[in-house]
């Protein structure tokens, strides 16, 4: 079961959920507007400082991904993420 998301500079916290939705869709479904292109890991325009918690990736992201970082487009959370956005 996938882990909840807490989004630090919005203040929004979003609930684990088992449909599979990656973590940039549980973003927007709840109005938070992450910057994007491809959704399918290889621009890396969707990068977002990841301050807690293992992603895993749905499909293994072709952009670089430095330690602390996270694109989610491509992810989801394996534990509880805080996310800086
Ligand atoms: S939108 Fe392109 S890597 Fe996420």
């Amino acid at each position: 079961m996938p882990g909840c998301i807490h989004a630090i500079q919005s203040e929004k916290r979003i609930e684990a959920t088992s449909d599979g939705s990656t973590i940039l869709e549980r973003l927007e479904s709840v109005g938070i507007v992450v910057e994007y292109q491809c959704r399918e890991g290889y621009c890396g325009s969707c990068r977002v400082p990841l301050l807690a918690g293992t992603v895993e990736y749905v499909t293994q992201p072709l952009a670089f991904v430095n330690p602390g970082e996270v694109l989610p487009c491509c992810s989801r959370p394996r534990t509880d993420v805080k996310l800086d956005i």
